[in-house]
């Protein structure tokens, strides 16, 4: 098995304060965030609503960070020019959102920006693997998508490990994030399993300082 890679930390702006949005990106950036992770919502693929392509515009300026948009949206495909142009570097969207994954990857990748896919907890790993060929990414929610602060469900942790070994078989260079109640208790846990991206929004941005919270979740004992 290769060696475990350091993770990736991506903090989640969905726990930031709103009306200085900009200012909390620059903060995460400064204090050695990898990625900007970006949720999307649409109140229709899952019961919450958040922001579309001008809100990313405006806070493009902001970092030179790669900005990791992950749609919680159906239908994905009329979105992802918008998303594009607004300034998404990496865009991930839900095997469960439909129609056909195999379209929507061949659209993202067509802009020359990384292409992710994510599994919902339900979702079993062999969902995705007639795609991973197709895929710089692979997203798993460790919560049902659509708010934050919720606890991390440890039933997920057999499918992180699955996938890692998918992963490795395609000899591919593919990210496995992990999305959902990432705290430093479990961050340990998926890192093991195999995640190398961690995604966190209260973890983060609900602590007084962001850096050493990312690094409570980074360098893990
Ligand atoms: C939930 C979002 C997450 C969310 C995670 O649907 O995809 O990115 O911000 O929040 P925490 O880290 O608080 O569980
Ligand atoms: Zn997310």
């Amino acid at each position: 098995m290769p060696a475990l890679r350091t993770p990736l930390i991506a903090p989640s702006i969905l726990s930031a304060n709103f009306a200085k949005m900009g200012e909390e990106i620059e903060a995460i950036d400064k204090q050695g965030a990898d990625w900007v992770h970006l949720d999307v919502m649409d109140g229709h693929f899952v019961p919450n609503l958040t922001f579309g392509p001008p809100f990313l515009k405006s806070l493009r300026p902001y970092s030179k960070l790669p900005f990791d948009v992950h749609l919680m949206i159906s239908p994905v495909d009329l979105f992802i020019e918008p998303f594009v142009k607004a300034g998404a570097d990496h865009i991930t969207f839900h095997i469960e959102a439909g129609p056909h994954a195999h379209r929507t990857l061949q659209t993202i990748k067509s802009f020359g920006i990384k292409s992710g896919i994510v599994l919902c907890p339900a979702t079993p790993p062999e969902a995705i693997s007639q795609v991973l060929d197709m895929v710089d990414i692979i997203l798993v929610m460790t919560v049902n998508p659509g708010f934050g602060g919720q606890a991390f469900l440890h039933s997920q942790l057999p499918k992180i490990r699955k996938l890692r070994q998918m992963v490795d078989a395609t000899g591919r260079d593919i990210r496995i994030s992990v999305d959902g109640g990432i705290t430093k208790e479990t961050a340990p846990l998926v890192v093991d399993a195999g995640a190398d991206v961690l995604i966190a929004g209260t973890s983060v941005y609900g602590q007084e300082n962001y850096k050493n919270a990312m690094d409570a979740l980074r360098y893990q004992k």
